[in-house]
C-alpha cells in the first residue's frame, strides 16, 4: 500500500522551492503525493506550478486582497486543518517561513501528524527582522519531525535550539535544483530591452521596510536611474499593495526604468543572468543569483543567509539612501568591484536537494531505518 504524503504550498517562492521535491515524489511507487495550494498567493503561485506543470489536487483559494496576518493565520489554520481532519497523511512536507508553513507546521502538531521541513534551520537571530518570518521559522522547527537544512549553518541552527542530530539532513536548497533546472532550458526575459545597454535587475517585498524604508530605497533607485541613463533599471513589482504603490508613484516617470508585473520564474531567471548585478531584499534571489554569478545588493541589515555575505558574492546595504547610491554607483562603475562578487559561488546547493530529501522519506517509509 502506497503512503499519503502531502505537500503543502502557498506563495511563489515555496513553490519553486518545492517544485522539485513534488516532480521527484511523483516518480517514487511508495508515495501517494497529494498537493494543497493554500494560494495565500494566487497569480505568483499559479505562474509558477504553470511552469514547473504542477496541478493542485486540493486548493484553498485563501489569498484575500490587503490580507493582514492575523486573518491569514485563521482562514490558513480553518482550511489545512480542515484536509488534515479528512485526507490524514502519513506525512506533511512545507517549504520555508511564510504563514502558511508556520500554520502548516502547527496543524500538523495538533493532528499528530509528522511533519517535514524544507529549507530548515534559517536564523537571523531577531525575531522583528525579517518580519513575520523568522518567527514563522522558529514555530515550523519547533514542530517539525525531519528538519531539510540547505546548509552546514542551517544544522549548526537547528542544533543550537536542541533538535537532535539525528533528525537533520543537510541537503542542500532545493532553490539550486529548481535554478539549474530552468537555467539549462535557455529561458527568454520576454521583455524588450536594449541590447546594448546593461541592465540592472530590482525586487523589493518585505514587510519590515514598508513605508519609510522602502521610500528610501526607492528615492535611491530614482537617483541611480538619473545618474545613469546608459543603464536600463528592470524592476518587477510584487503586487502587494505596500510595495507597489510607494513603486508606481516613485518610479514610474524615469526613462530608463521599466517597472513590470511580477515576471513568470523562468523570464526572472533570464534576469538575473542578464544583470550587471541585482538591488533586491528577497531570500531567494540571495540564494539563486551567486548560483548564476551575479553579484547582489541586500536591502537589509541582516540575513539568514550568511553563507553568500561571507562568500563576499552579495553585500548587506540596508535601506539608506546615500548607502544604496555608494554601493550600486561603485558597481556600475568598477569592473574589479563587479568581477569580485561574480565570482559563481553557490554556497546553497548542487541541485541535488531533492533526491537527498526524497531519499530520507523513502529510507523512512519504505521500511528501511530512518
Ligand atoms: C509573503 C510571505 C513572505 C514571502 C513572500 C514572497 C507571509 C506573512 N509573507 O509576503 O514571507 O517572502 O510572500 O513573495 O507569509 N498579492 C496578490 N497576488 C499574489 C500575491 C499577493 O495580489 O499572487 C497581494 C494581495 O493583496 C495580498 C498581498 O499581496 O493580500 C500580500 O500577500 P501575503 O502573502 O500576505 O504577503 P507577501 O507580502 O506576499
Ligand atoms: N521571482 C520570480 N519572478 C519575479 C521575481 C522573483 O519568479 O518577478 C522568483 C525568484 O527567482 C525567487 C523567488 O521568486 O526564486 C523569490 O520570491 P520572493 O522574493 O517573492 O520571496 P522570498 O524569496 O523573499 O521569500
Amino acid at each position: 500500500m502506497s503512503t499519503k504524503i502531502l505537500a503543502v504550498v502557498g506563495t511563489r517562492p515555496e513553490a519553486i522551492k518545492m517544485a522539485p521535491v513534488i516532480l521527484a515524489l511523483r516518480n517514487e511507487p511508495w508515495a501517494d503525493l497529494r498537493v494543497l495550494a493554500t494560494a495565500q498567493h494566487r497569480q505568483m503561485l499559479d505562474q509558477v506550478f504553470s511552469w514547473f506543470g504542477i496541478d493542485a489536487d486540493i486548493d484553498l483559494n485563501i489569498m484575500r486582497p490587503r490580507q493582514s496576518l492575523p486573518q491569514l493565520t485563521a482562514r490558513l489554520m480553518t482550511g489545512l486543518d480542515e484536509v488534515l481532519e479528512r485526507e490524514e497523511p502519513a506525512a506533511v512536507l512545507a517549504q520555508g517561513d511564510t504563514t502558511s508553513v508556520m500554520t502548516t507546521a502547527l496543524g500538523c502538531f495538533y493532528r499528530n501528524i509528522p511533519f517535514g521541513h524544507v529549507e530548515a534551520g534559517l536564523r537571523s537571530g531577531d525575531l522583528a527582522s525579517p518580519f513575520p518570518e523568522e518567527a514563522n521559522r522558529v514555530v515550523a522547527g519547533m514542530f517539525a519531525r525531519w528538519h531539510f537544512a540547505p546548509t552546514e549553518q542551517a544544522k549548526q541552527n537547528l542544533l543550537a535550539a536542541s533538535i537532535s542530530e539525528d533528525d537533520i539532513d543537510v541537503t542542500g536548497n532545493t532553490v539550486i535544483d529548481a535554478l539549474l533546472e530552468t537555467s539549462r532550458r535557455d529561458p527568454d526575459i520576454g521583455i524588450e530591452l536594449d541590447s546594448e545597454k546593461p541592465l540592472v535587475l530590482i525586487t523589493a517585498h518585505r514587510r519590515e521596510n514598508f513605508g519609510r524604508p522602502f521610500e528610501q530605497v526607492c528615492a535611491a533607485l530614482s537617483d541611480l536611474a538619473r545618474r545613469n541613463p546608459g543603464i536600463q533599471f528592470l524592476y518587477p513589482v510584487h503586487p502587494n499593495p505596500n510595495v507597489r504603490e510607494i513603486a508606481y508613484r516613485t518610479l514610474s516617470n524615469l526613462a530608463n526604468f521599466i517597472l513590470c508585473e511580477p515576471l513568470d520564474y523562468a523570464s526572472f531567471v533570464a534576469a538575473m543572468k542578464r544583470a550587471l548585478f541585482i538591488i533586491s531584499d528577497s531570500g531567494g534571489v540571495q540564494e539563486e543569483a551567486p548560483a548564476l554569478a551575479t553579484p547582489v545588493l541586500v536591502l537589509r541589515e541582516e540575513t539568514e543567509r550568511p553563507e553568500a555575505v561571507q562568500a563576499g558574492v552579495v553585500k548587506l546595504v540596508g535601506t539608506d539612501h546615500g548607502r544604496i547610491v555608494a554601493e550600486a554607483q561603485d558597481l556600475i562603475d568598477d569592473p574589479d568591484t563587479r568581477a569580485a562578487m561574480a565570482l559563481g559561488i553557490s554556497p546553497f546547493g548542487d541541485g541535488n536537494a531533492a533526491v537527498r530529501i526524497v531519499s530520507r522519506l523513502r529510507a523512512h517509509f519504505a521500511g528501511k531505518n530512518d
